[in-house]
């Protein structure tokens, strides 16, 4: 199971819960906005109380963390409210700490939240896909019309993770004053959302404000939308973002998806038709010769051996390895 439909939400209307996984500190609390319970992956709100310690070590879960509020020591660097890190699994982070305590968003993508210690990372984290940025400070603005067919102008974004495989972004984005759309969207992909500041409108869905929350589903209408003074919000898509517009605020999931598979068929016909015969269409899509092929280091099951000698690979973004232990009608 994905995660279900959280919408709307705000952190605001419920309690901090106490973090007693093994592996965290005392003084970290949460709020669960979004959950998988199949495989632990959830969002977070998570306040880390003044004086909290979380010693060096790594997760096994990909996981996304975002300063909301206050300032998180990482090592010997002082991080303030805007720091956005991408983590790979297995990367070991040095100590972080907080002496005021520290309002942060946590985003475990790939599992439930550990915390191994560690002052080394695992020998098979792909090292060299982390990276942070004071996304307040140090991006600048880019139009919204990065993706097209675009929002209204008013909506600008600034790119802070991409996967070039799957097209799953994270990004901030911000609503001007006086900013409004008029049209439905809904989009092949799920796509999430957290408030950092300000409030904007849905017509489906009403206000959400500062702390507000959403986990959608792909398919799921929304829009017309508005912001009256503006907000600034972290959002993320789990695939290619698409923005399929109309104006019918009745039609249903099902009726969606089928129109952008009806898309799929006006576009690429042959690509289509091949798609849905020969069942190729099976839960893990067909083969890409790219991602399975054998290479240098890698041996033919896809299984690093010279990794922990070359410290890193980054050819496989996120591993996908295909049609190892189960059959399909080829
Ligand atoms: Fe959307």
């Amino acid at each position: 199971m994905a995660r279900p439909h959280i919408e709307p939400f705000c952190d605001r209307d419920v309690h901090f819960k106490n973090m007693t996984l093994p592996g965290f500190s005392p003084g970290m609390r949460y709020k669960m906005l979004s959950l998988d319970t199949d495989s632990g992956a959830c969002s977070m709100t998570v306040q880390l109380d003044a004086g909290y310690r979380q010693p060096p070590g790594f997760s096994w879960a990909e996981r996304e963390l975002m300063i909301v509020e206050g300032e998180l020591r990482v090592g010997d660097r002082t991080c303030r409210k805007g720091h956005y890190f991408y983590i790979p699994p297995g990367y070991a982070m040095p100590e972080i700490a907080t002496s005021d305590g520290c309002l942060v968003l946590m985003m475990y993508n790939t599992s439930a939240p550990s915390h191994e210690e560690a002052t080394e990372h695992h020998p098979l984290a792909q090292t060299a896909l982390y990276h942070d940025v004071d996304s307040y400070m140090d991006i600048p603005w880019a139009p919204g019309n990065l993706v097209k067919p675009s929002v209204a102008s008013g909506c600008m974004i600034k790119l802070l993770n991409y996967n070039p495989i799957s097209y799953a972004m994270t990004f901030l984005y911000f609503m001007s004053p006086a900013f409004f759309q008029d049209n439905i969207s809904y989009h092949d992909c799920a796509e999430e959302s957290y408030h950092l500041w300000g409030t904007s409108w849905m017509m489906q869905f009403g206000n959400l404000p500062t702390g507000g929350y959403f986990w959608r589903p792909a398919y799921i209408n929304h829009g017309a939308f508005a912001s009256e003074l503006g907000c600034i919000a972290l959002g993320r898509v789990d695939s290619k973002l698409f923005n399929h517009f109309h104006y019918n605020p009745w039609t249903t999931p099902k009726e969606n998806r089928d129109r952008a598979a009806a898309r799929v068929y006006q576009r690429d016909p042959l690509l289509y038709r091949w798609m849905v015969s020969h069942s190729h269409n099976h839960p893990h899509g067909p083969e890409d010769f790219e991602q399975t092929m054998a290479r240098r280091g890698v041996d033919n099951k896809g299984e690093a051996r010279d990794v922990a000698k070359e410290g890193h690979r980054h050819e496989h973004w996120h591993g996908v390895h295909k049609h190892e232990d189960h059959d399909h009608g080829h």
